[in-house]
């Protein structure tokens, strides 16, 4: 028996200028350009494996230790038969490979974050599940080129083939053929920015992204004037921020766009909420303390859910996890850090 497997793992990405709406379901085809930050490889990951074999009877995907249906569905396929077809012309060139393209594919992937709960699992699920095929059939094709079947998986997705900082350039072409990511810079270049994952709940969320976009491109008006003229402009200065290392104009537009985009989604109708109680905590929390030092050290983002996703610069961390501490977890002598008269300040931040 002939079996080929290939293993990767891929990062989860957090938009900072947010993907929400499409212009092309069957493509996968968004509204509007975006931005995010491609976290590390060691934190919030997507473990995939692929093995082919001409024994399998069908295509088949376990999830955290669970068969899923997905496999089947239109989109999981449209990367499958993208990828089949890209190892199918390497077969018809060297004709001494193994028909890898005409055998079903056994996938087992493992997300060690919580799966469908905001945090990008669908980004790291269909970058890794791409890029495993991709090793397996030893394709040669670029990034750009893969990003471009992984959006098929989930928009996000093809976000998370890069890392650091990256666009998916929402492109014009109705074959989706220019509608890919593109690296705007490495971590390398700004290596003091940091991300914090505040996990608000565990839970899957009720409204999946796909369903919850959908509606509201359907029915918010707030979403037509989001697409129109807020997220052009913020698409160009969000990347110049980030050229320019300017991390309090990044911040301002990254926290603007989490709440222009959960304002669409209480727009849609019926409303979505992915934010809870403790989201709106948080945020309050965050300009608490920038208003406190009079300087920008945090910025906040949600995708949709509500768990929140915390920008920084890395010689800012004791400054913020002072106040995070404080409200969510008090660790034993954080206090010792700070006088009274700080602390004083501290607490009546939290009074109503
Ligand atoms: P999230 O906010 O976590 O991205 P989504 O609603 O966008 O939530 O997508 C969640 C779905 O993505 C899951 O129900 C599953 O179908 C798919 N998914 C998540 N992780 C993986 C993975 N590792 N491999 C394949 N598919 C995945
Ligand atoms: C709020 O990429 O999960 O996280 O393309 O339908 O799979 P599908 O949606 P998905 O949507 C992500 C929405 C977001 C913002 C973002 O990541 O840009
Ligand atoms: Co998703």
């Amino acid at each position: 028996m002939s079996i080929h497997v290939a293993s990767v793992t891929a990062p989860v990405n957090i938009a900072t200028l947010k993907y929400w709406g499409k212009r092309d379901k069957q493509l996968n085809l968004p509204t509007n350009s975006s931005i995010s930050v491609t976290l590390s490889q060691d934190d919030l990951r997507a473990l995939t494996s692929v093995a082919a074999s001409p024994t399998f009877t069908a295509d088949r995907l376990w999830l955290n230790g669970k068969e899923e249906a997905t496999v089947s569905n239109e989109r999981t396929q449209a990367c499958l038969s993208e990828l089949r077809k890209l190892r199918q012309e390497l077969e018809g060139k060297d004709t001494k490979l193994p028909k890898l393209s005409q055998w079903n594919l056994h996938i087992v992937s493992e997300n060690n974050f919580p799966t469908a709960a905001g945090l990008a699992s669908s980004a790291a699920g269909f970058a890794a599940l791409v890029a495993a095929i991709a090793k397996l059939y030893k394709l040669e094709q670029s990034m750009s080129d893969l990003s471009r079947i992984a959006r098929q998986g989930s928009g996000s997705a093809c976000r998370s083939l890069f890392g650091g900082f990256v666009a998916w350039e929402m492109g014009e072409k109705q074959d989706g053929s220019d509608s890919q990511a593109v690296q705007v810079s490495t971590l390398d270049q700004w290596p003091n920015m940091k991300a914090a994952i505040l996990v608000v709940s565990q839970a899957k969320k009720d409204t999946s992204s796909t369903t919850g976009m959908q509606l509201t491109v359907k029915t918010s008006d707030l979403f037509k004037e989001r697409v129109a003229h807020v997220v052009p402009k913020r698409f160009i200065e969000m990347k110049g921020a980030i050229n320019a290392k300017d991390f309090e104009k990044f911040a301002e537009l990254t926290m603007k766009d989490s709440n222009s985009f959960h304002a669409t989604c209480l727009d849609s109708f019926p409303p979505i909420f992915y934010m809870n109680d403790t989201s709106k905590k948080i945020i309050k929390l965050c300009h608490l303390i920038n208003e406190f030092y009079k300087e920008t050290i945090v910025a906040y983002t949600f995708d949709a859910g509500p768990n929140a996703v915390l920008y920084y610069l890395e010689e800012n961390e004791g400054k913020l996890f002072a106040f995070v501490y404080h409200l969510f977890n008090k660790v034993e002598g954080w206090e010792k850090k700070y006088s009274q008269d700080q602390l004083n300040q501290f607490s009546s931040l939290f009074e109503d």
